[in-house]
């Protein structure tokens, strides 16, 4: 069966790629984001152009974390009232993803009506910008949706690292981390392919050299305009590639719990990526190994932690997880977040693995998981 990589999205990047926004052509614009993009003044940057140029604009700040259904419906309502001829979508995944979704929605109500979508990100995390992915959560139910349609992808992406200079560190953390584990998943991902893994590869040597740098100085442009790129090039390689089991299941601990998206990433990476391998650490040299094997090998390489045999370096691989885990100050496990008991956390877990089970990202793991052994790497995230 043939194969096809499309970029949807056209991407301005690099010095002041901020000021793309003073040459679109749009008379009218909806500003989508969540209220700390207001209150902290990064508006500006998207208004002071518009003012400038003559643009005119409305402000919709109701964005909240996990964005749920019902904030997409009150979205639609906004704009449908508007009928502006742009959407600009300006923060993190969550305000990327709803105003997706809106248009989306907004076009399924009334045909005649698709605004341009301008995707802005101000975290270096989720990738969304450029892909046909957006994270619903139905609080009613405790489940997060991952819709994908490739007409919700962004027209424009503008990666300015002026804008994430202000995340704090615990943000890059987490933000980091999901791009190292799009990236990771996209690379062993059962449908990956030359194109997507060109895209991974470079995005998991940028997180190697930089990730940190950027938790250490937030005001590291270089760094974080590395970050910036590699948060988009991961976007794309798993827009193409799709992801795997370790967002399936970081999807239910963020719809149960509200634990942070790249902070349920990255908990679960060292667990996923012992399971997918099937090396632990008591195991000894095979004569065959899965073929995911190889694929973590070269991550493992491009990271500067290749060493001895496939043993040894799934190993060290996964001990370079867990210490980046504990640089950047991220829980082990869910015991040490503090964020639910132990006997809540359990109850749920049934739940939850049937949920992964289900969750689309899943269906491109390498391995392919029963929900008995989901159950076990859950228990297993408790500490
Ligand atoms: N569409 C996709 O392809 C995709 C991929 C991965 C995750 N997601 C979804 O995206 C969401 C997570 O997105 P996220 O990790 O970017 O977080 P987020 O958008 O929820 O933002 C997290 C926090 O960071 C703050 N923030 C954002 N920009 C900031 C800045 N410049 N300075 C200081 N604070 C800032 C926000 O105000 C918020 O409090 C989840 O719902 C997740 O499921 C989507
Ligand atoms: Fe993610």
């Amino acid at each position: 069966m043939y194969k096809d990589f499309t970029v949807h999205t056209r991407i301005y990047f690099g010095e002041h790629a901020l000021d793309r926004l003073s040459n679109i052509e749009a008379e009218r614009a909806m500003i989508i984001c969540d209220p700390f993009i207001v209150s902290s003044g990064l508006v500006r940057h998207i208004t002071d152009r518009f003012d400038r140029c003559g643009i005119r604009y409305s402000v919709y700040s109701d964005v909240v974390p996990d964005p749920p259904v019902e904030k997409v419906i009150a979205g639609v309502k906004a704009a449908l009232d508007d009928k502006p001829d742009c959407l600009v979508a300006m923060g993190g995944g969550s305000a990327m993803d709803l105003s997706k979704s809106i248009r989306k929605m907004a076009e399924q109500l009334d045909g005649s009506y698709r605004p341009r979508l301008i995707a802005i990100p101000t975290t270096s995390g989720t990738g969304s910008e450029v892909t046909s992915f957006a994270v619903i959560t139905d609080n009613e139910k405790g489940v997060k949706y991952p819709l994908v349609a490739e007409d919700m992808t962004p027209d424009e992406a503008i990666l300015d690292e002026e804008l994430v200079k202000s995340v704090p560190p615990a943000i890059t953390a987490d933000t980091g981390m999901d791009v190292m584990t799009h990236a990771i998943e996209s690379y062993v991902s059962i449908d990956n392919h030359e194109f997507s893994a060109a895209l991974a590869e470079k995005a998991i040597e940028i997180c190697g050299q930089f990730l940190l740098r950027s938790y250490a100085d937030n005001r590291d442009s270089h760094a974080r305009r590395k970050m910036h790129i590699a948060s988009c090039l991961a976007g794309l390689a798993f827009n193409s590639s799709s992801l795997g089991l370790n967002h399936g299941m970081a999807h239910q601990l963020g719809a149960q719990f509200h634990i942070p998206h790249g902070r349920a990433n990255a908990m679960l990476l060292p667990h996923i990526i012992e399971f997918n391998s099937e090396i632990d650490k008591h195991s000894r040299s095979k004569t065959a190994y899965p073929p995911c094997v190889r694929k973590y090998c070269t991550i493992a390489r491009t990271l500067g932690v290749q060493n001895l045999n496939e043993v040894t370096t799934i190993r060290a691989l996964i001990a370079y997880m867990e210490f980046m885990l504990k640089e950047m100050n991220i829980p082990l496990s869910i015991s040490e977040m503090g964020v639910v008991s132990e006997g809540e956390y359990m109850a749920r877990v049934d739940a939850m693995a049937e949920a992964a089970l289900a969750d689309a990202c899943t269906a491109t793991n390498p391995r392919y998981p029963t929900k008995e052994e989901i159950v076990t790497l859950y228990r297993k995230l408790w500490k």
